[in-house]
């Protein structure tokens, strides 16, 4: 077990730079099972969640090489079309291999991904969408067995536009006869990068990041490079804590029109922003403005993924907040622990109301996700006193030595390996 031992009370400054994305890197990883050959991606990011993916890859006869630069994934050996349960659990994003598979070998057999922190999390969308497409999905003890002679292009609506199911269905897609037309897909700019990624290595794919995503199926694909776009949850979680200690930074490799919601909400909270071309600028002032709602929304609307990092900024901010969480059930799971630190926060199912204090003071803490616990970091930065954030496994699936890069722009964080008594 390792946890984070925190020294409040210093301010942020420097510059940082960001590492490629997470939610656009994992995809990436499973859609070069797609093309059959070696994709070499650079910008890949050094997180748990990469490597449980590399163990998935490599389970089924992928080679996985590193280099220095970037990563080289060669598909051509896949030797299987079963994902272990164990591997599954490990990481519930693995179901979007379900749609390569299907494309690549014309069967998948994985175990049901189940409910996560962060709430429930059905996968009702993907699997409707896959058997539009032709495949054919039997649920059994857990397990879904999908297997599909052929799959034929068609028009897929999504009820909701799922970044996962979008995905999934691009995928699958691109061994499709004829076209797939997905309408309400989710427009994140993953989305973009997955759709940009398979280009390169040879499909046909146009609109992502619109209202509708046209998917041309073709028959063979070929090897490619591919560079990760940098990461905006990353940015958007070092531009909160620096928000929240008062300190100044400049975000560089980063896509300032990814970040525009979460940069709109700091300004609104009284940062001085600059943006242009790869880079943020931002300087916090003393104390930061409450604002006065924030509803977490499909992008462009502001992610659920910094939330937990919002509504942490706000326990300290100059009078009341409303946040809403519309995307996902359980995702105020940090509150309790915020609390602990003297925030004053009530959850009323999806809402919760920040009062803003003059100070929170260190506690020991738990992480029970990954944006949540990073944002009782975040907390321990601007604390008075020591935090210790423990169970910090969690973090660690998302962010790269969170306490290195912190460290840099001036933290005082360390990360200790305990030893359980059981
Ligand atoms: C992805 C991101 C995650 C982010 C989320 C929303 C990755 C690896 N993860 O997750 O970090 O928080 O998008 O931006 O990219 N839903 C259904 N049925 C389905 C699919 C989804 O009801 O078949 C619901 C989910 O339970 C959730 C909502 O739709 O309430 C959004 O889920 P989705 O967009 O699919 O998120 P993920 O792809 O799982």
């Amino acid at each position: 077990m390792e946890q984070f031992r925190i020294c409040g009370g210093k301010k942020l400054t420097g510059e940082y730079e960001l590492t490629g994305a997470k939610n656009a890197v994992l995809p990436i990883l499973a859609a070069t099972i797609v093309t059959g050959h070696e994709s070499k991606i650079k910008s890949c990011p050094n997180l748990s969640d990469v490597q449980s993916m590399f163990t998935i890859l490599k389970e089924i006869g992928c080679k996985v090489t590193k280099e220095e630069d970037g990563v080289i994934i060669d598909t051509k050996p896949i030797n299987s079309y079963v994902i272990p349960e164990h591997l599954m659990r490990e990481m519930r994003s693995s179901v979007f291999l379900m749609g390569p598979m299907i494309a690549r070998c014309g069967k998948a057999t994985l175990s049901y991904p189940g409910g996560c922190e962060i709430g429930l999390r059905p996968i009702d969308i993907h699997l409707s969408a896959l058997r539009k497409l032709g495949v054919t999905i039997k649920e059994s003890h857990g397990f879904l067995e999908c297997t599909a002679d052929r799959l034929v292009g068609c028009k897929i609506h999504l009820d909701f536009p799922s970044v996962g199911a979008t995905e999934n269905v691009m995928m699958a897609a691109t061994a499709a006869e004829g076209e797939t037309r997905i309408i309400n897909p989710a427009k994140e700019p993953e989305i973009i990068d997955l759709q940009s990624y398979l280009n390169t290595c040879g499909a046909d794919i146009k609109g992502a990041g619109t209202e509708e995503i046209l998917i041309r199926g073709k028959k063979s694909y070929h090897q490619a490079e591919h560079n990760v776009i940098p990461d905006r949850i990353e940015g958007g979680t070092i531009l909160a804590a620096v928000a929240m200690t008062g300190g100044d930074i400049v975000l560089r490799n980063a896509i300032p029109e990814h970040m525009s919601m979460t940069l709109s909400k700091l300004r609104e909270a009284g940062c001085k922003i600059r943006e242009g071309n790869g880079f943020v600028e931002m300087i916090a002032p003393e104390r930061l403005n409450a604002i006065e709602t924030l509803k977490t929304q499909p992008y462009p609307g502001f992610p659920t993924d910094m939330q937990s990092q919002y509504l942490t900024l706000m326990t300290m901010a100059r009078g009341t907040s409303i946040i809403t969480e519309t995307i996902f059930e359980s995702r105020f799971k940090h509150v309790e622990e915020l609390m602990k630190m003297g925030a004053r926060i009530k959850v009323d199912g999806r809402t919760a109301v920040v009062k803003g204090v003059d100070k929170l003071t260190g506690a020991r803490v738990v992480s029970k996700d990954l944006r949540g616990g990073a944002s009782l970091v975040i907390a321990g930065l601007a604390a008075e006193g020591e935090t210790i954030v423990e169970n910090i496994c969690h973090i660690d699936r998302g962010y790269d030595r969170f306490e290195l890069a912190l460290r840099k722009i001036g933290a005082d964080i360390e990360r200790e390996v305990t030893h359980d008594k059981n």
